[in-house]
């Protein structure tokens, strides 16, 4: 359905080889119709999505596919629906031939809060953990990646994408795959830059999940980690008993040189912060493309500094070290 093939013709040539033989399997599991009840859903809309030629694609400095003209007003309508019958879209935003996908995150502004501090992304290997439905990818792309493989195991992000990638034209070295970090051969040492973004505070097992990046990477690649953290001094760490800004699923949010020491425990070398920034209620809110609740209603009715629960506001930090 989603077709792969492309990609499993360049890992045959690339220092990814030993990732072939599991791969095909790993794809059928993430895109299993049985296992996601809604799965056909999303692959029927993505098989209707109307053909129209892109006259033009940016992914410099936003990700716009084609123009207005490119198609008239009944295939946009048609165009519209198609994409509506994948909401909610979070990650974004998107203009897809005059379409603005509001997405419930500015994606883009935590771009511009990481793009100047990283080594230059132009021929690299890249590989995005936790990508979504790959918005940063495009953005790695336009800024003169070689390939891009994000990975994501939530297929409703997986078929985001792919609708992206199909207006686009499907002629780009990217792809988004239906698997999580823990799926990834065992000491690939292969990629230039690994990303690792909002993905952190979700892992049970920190150390593990740090270990995993630095084995994906070549040695000297870079990775890029931006997670939730709370203000203090090394050793500080918030593990919240119960839910985070209403998330069930937050276990580990450090303080900046908390975060500093465990990647120096784990072997990378020069390990910084880049940048530090409190999440505002612009940033992460409803659209019409997310109708369900965001982060205004996740902060404390009567005191924003704090989520709902009681906690230190979230504040979301930009780590980059060396393997
Ligand atoms: C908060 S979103 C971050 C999306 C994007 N990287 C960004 O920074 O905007 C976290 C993503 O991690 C994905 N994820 C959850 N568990 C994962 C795992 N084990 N491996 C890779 N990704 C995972 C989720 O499906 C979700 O799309």
């Amino acid at each position: 359905m989603i077709d792969y093939s492309n990609l499993l013709a360049y890992l045959q040539q690339s220092p990814l080889q030993s990732w072939v033989d599991r791969l095909p399997q790993q794809i059928a599991d993430g895109l299993c119709e049985k296992r996601y009840g809604d799965l056909h859903k999303w692959t029927a809309a993505l098989a209707q999505l109307p053909l129209i030629k892109s006259s033009r694609n940016n992914f410099l400095d936003k990700v716009e596919i084609g123009a207005p003209e490119n198609c008239d007003e009944q295939t946009r309508a048609q165009l519209r629906q198609t994409l509506e019958a994948l909401i909610p879209w979070r990650k974004g935003p998107y203009w897809v031939h005059g379409i603005h996908i509001d997405t419930e995150w500015r994606s883009d502004w935590k771009w511009d809060r990481v793009i100047p501090h990283l080594a230059p992304l132009q021929d690299r290997l890249i590989l995005d953990v936790g990508c979504g439905n790959g918005y940063h990818c495009w953005r790695m792309l336009g800024a003169g990646a070689q390939r891009v493989i994000g990975i994501d195991p939530s297929p409703r992000f997986v078929v985001q994408f792919h609708m992206i990638k199909q207006l686009a034209g499907n002629n780009y070295p990217i792809d988004v795959l239906p698997v999580g970090i823990e799926e990834l051969p065992e000491k690939l040492q292969a990629f230039d830059t690994i990303f690792s973004m909002g993905v952190f505070y979700h892992r049970k097992s920190p150390m593990d999940h740090l270990r995993e990046l630095k084995e994906a990477l070549r040695p000297g690649g870079q990775l890029v980690l931006e997670t939730l953290v709370i203000e203090g001094g090394p050793g500080e760490v918030l593990v919240p008993e119960g839910r985070y800004a209403m998330m069930n699923n937050v276990w580990f949010i450090p303080s900046c040189d908390t975060m500093l020491g465990w990647l120096r425990k784990m072997g990378f070398t020069n390990p910084r912060v880049v940048d530090v920034c409190a999440t505002s209620t612009r940033e992460q809110r409803s659209t019409e493309w997310m109708k369900f609740h965001s982060l205004p209603e996740f902060l404390h009715p009567d005191n924003p500094a704090l989520t709902a629960e009681g906690h230190p506001a979230p504040i979301r930090a930009v780590f980059v070290a060396e393997a």
